[in-house]
């Protein structure tokens, strides 16, 4: 049995924007991953078992509508090989919830195809073939999910051009916390859209304010002048809220994180739900937990960024 696993990811700065051509900056988000397993089988034809949504999904023409379906496809056809094959998937990283869960399987079934076959994809090709599964669920993606996962590493990310990475001069803390609600980003995808095809002028002007944002914040890292990125975090927040993107439940966790000594805070991904980050000292960051656990959040962890 072969082995494929993948990283989460965490925007940090420009999600949304970026869709509309902004630069963002995201991290992977090293552990939580998720997990492929492939094995030939005497039977024909292949099936996956997706163990955490409780699905069995049998590889074939009728199953062109399912992301792990297709990626099995694109990656045979990719590798150039056929074969009997069970692939079994798991995954620590909730769904729907801005950690780039699809992203992270359909990544770990690549690399699970791959070395059953014992031949080995550039990171780029790996990108570009789990690009067409992010399509699959939301039309128009900036690819910055199967970028930063396939990459594995700090990238800046523009849609159209190459992933360049970004320093990190000091590594920080972030604190993140899941709302325990799952928010496909196709419905708040769509629904910038049409925000967009209503009042171009005022959703670009958001955007500039984003781009603007995601510039400061990487100079910042750079010079290691970690204390801009709270306030940063929080602007962006703010941006996020007039694109309507926000919740109740965000802006709840937000609070209580800010009020536990997070120095800003801000929903990470598509939105409405799925997981809210703060930038918060180390020292503060158990209170912070505690805090936002309190409020309401399903799930936190502490990870370190640039580390
Ligand atoms: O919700 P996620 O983890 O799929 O992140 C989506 C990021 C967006 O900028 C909202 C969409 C995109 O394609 O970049």
């Amino acid at each position: 049995m072969t082995v494929g696993t993948a990283c989460g990811k965490i925007i940090l700065f420009g999600e949304h924007a970026v869709v509309y051509g902004r630069p963002a900056l995201a991290v992977p988000l090293s552990q939580l991953r998720a997990r492929a397993f492939v094995e030939s089988r005497a039977e024909q034809g292949i099936v996956i078992h997706a163990r955490d949504l409780k699905r069995d999904i049998l590889v074939n023409d009728s199953t062109v509508d399912d992301a792990l379906a297709t990626i099995t496809r694109l990656t045979l056809n990719k590798l150039g090989v056929t074969g009997n094959l069970e692939i079994s998937v798991e995954s620590d990283i909730p769904v729907a919830s801005g950690l780039g869960s699809g992203a992270a399987i359909s990544t770990a079934i690549v690399r699970a195809l791959a070395a059953h076959f014992h031949q080995s994809l550039a990171a780029s090709e790996i990108s570009a073939l789990v690009y067409e599964t992010e399509k699959m669920y939301h039309g128009t993606p900036s690819g910055i999910d199967n970028s930063v996962i396939a990459y594995e590493q700090a990238i800046r990310f523009v849609r159209g051009q190459p992933i360049t990475p970004f320093q990190i001069a000091r590594p920080f803390t972030l604190s993140i916390a899941n709302t325990g609600i799952a928010s496909p980003t196709k419905i708040t995808v769509g629904d910038v859209r049409r925000g967009w095809e209503q009042d171009k002028a005022r959703y670009e002007t958001i955007f500039d304010d984003i781009a603007e944002i995601v510039a400061r914040a990487q100079d910042a890292l750079a010079r290691g002048e970690n204390h801009l990125l709270g306030e940063l975090m929080t602007r962006n927040q703010r941006a996020l809220e007039s694109l309507d993107v926000s919740s109740r439940e965000i802006e709840n966790l937000i609070d209580a994180g800010m009020r536990a000594g997070a120095s800003g805070g801000k929903l990470s991904g598509g939105g409405r739900g799925g997981n809210v980050i703060f930038y918060v000292a180390e020292e503060r960051a158990e209170e912070v937990r505690r805090a936002v656990g309190e409020a309401g959040a399903v799930s936190t962890l502490v990870t370190y960024v640039g580390k």
